[in-house]
């Protein structure tokens, strides 16, 4: 999960798409002030579910903001994805969501939607190759058999992906569409499906399951917590090895900080600013972005509610699910540190433990 503040490099891309010009022209623009925007711009986005759109038509610009007609005019254009930005929420539209549905069978929004597209320029300062060779030794040193096939939880773009892949006939799984639609157009020979890491079966096991970055902190509750740890457990073949990094604890969160990200590159600036506070035992992260591209800019801001777990608290969950964790006090990223857990097999795990021997005779 989001962390550090460092500056880096990045690739140009706007959602992967070029912008296209033609008589009547789409242009992202910043979400939060789309009359602002329009005003000076006079644009819209079919592509990426801006909040508002304007016309450009050849021969100058008229700069019309269309926000109240938001849905009616979607329709129109045939282009229910549109249907997807904060408006989605402003206006809600049932029909919409079921043109935005059929329009490409991709998901609900989640807090990666808008930032899948800038995701890697953000995360540049992340060294996955050296993760990826760290994971990799574990995976080999912990499975009780050669591993072969690999299995990545919450697995983003699949920036640990392209170095694991190398080694494990590998499968990704993550709840945002966006951040696989970067993943699999990296990475074609990957399988990737779309699911919440609480509950999926993909009917099949692996020899080894990895869950980094802390995403495991987007499970809210204990009780989540074991119904996630389960589901890894239930793809994984006996022997195998699950390498989960964690978010942070109640006791190393830190409220009330502000943090700040800039970057410079070719694609444009970027900056990143966020707020963290603790609330109901959870860690919420308000992040704010402003991206420069192609002339404007887009501003946009997500909230990640992600739980808080004790280390005791991990520890009973992986218990309870089969897997006999290690907690390793060097992980890969300062400060959060790593579990590598091993299946065991199904009566061991509930076989009672040995009485202690009765203490003050
Ligand atoms: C911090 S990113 C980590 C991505 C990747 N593992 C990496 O190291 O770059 C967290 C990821 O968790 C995914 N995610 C959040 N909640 C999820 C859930 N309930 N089930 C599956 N994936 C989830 C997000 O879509 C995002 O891709």
């Amino acid at each position: 999960m989001n962390a550090p503040t460092q500056q880096t490099r990045s690739s140009p891309t706007y959602q992967g798409r070029p912008q296209r010009r033609s008589i009547l022209r789409f242009r992202p623009i910043a979400r939060t002030d789309s009359r602002a925007a329009a005003s000076t711009r006079g644009i819209g986005s079919a592509a990426d579910g801006a909040a508002a759109f304007g016309f450009t038509w050849a021969g100058g610009d008229r700069g019309i903001v269309a926000e109240p007609h938001h849905a009616l005019l979607s329709i129109k254009l045939g282009a229910a994805r549109i249907l997807r930005g904060p408006h989605r929420r402003k206006y809600p539209c049932r029909l919409g969501a079921a043109m935005a549905r059929s329009a490409g069978g991709r998901g609900p929004r989640t807090p990666y939607s808008d930032v899948a597209s800038v995701y890697d320029r953000v995360y540049a300062w992340k060294d996955y190759g050296h993760e990826a060779d760290r994971v990799r030794s574990l995976i080999r040193r912990y499975c009780a058999r050669p591993p072969r096939t690999l299995l990545d939880v919450a697995c983003g773009t699949g920036s640990h992906l392209v170095h694991l892949s190398r080694s494990f006939d590998s499968t990704g799984v993550d709840l945002s569409e966006e951040m696989l639609a970067v993943a699999r157009k990296r990475l074609p020979q990957v399988r990737f499906h779309r699911a919440p890491m609480q509950e999926f079966r993909l009917g099949e096991t692996f020899d080894a399951l990895t869950c980094l970055f802390s995403a495991i902190g987007y499970v809210r509750s204990e009780a989540e917590l074991r119904r996630t740890l389960r589901t890894f457990s239930r793809h994984l073949r006996e022997g195998g090895v699950a390498i989960v990094e964690p978010w942070l604890t109640p006791g190393t969160f830190r409220s009330g900080e502000v943090r700040v990200s800039v970057q410079r590159s070719r694609a444009g600036p970027l900056v990143r600013m966020n707020s963290a506070e603790m609330r109901g035992g959870r860690s919420i992260l308000t992040m704010h972005y402003l991206v420069g591209e192609g002339g404007v800019v887009r501003h946009w801001s997500e909230v990640h509610n992600m739980g808080l777990f004790s280390r005791a608290t991990m520890e009973a969950a992986f218990r309870a699910a089969g897997l006999r964790a290690r907690y390793l006090r060097r992980g890969l990223m300062p400060g959060r540190g790593l579990y590598v857990a091993r299946k065991v097999a199904a009566e061991s795990s509930t076989r009672p433990r040995r009485p202690r021997a009765t203490r003050g005779r």
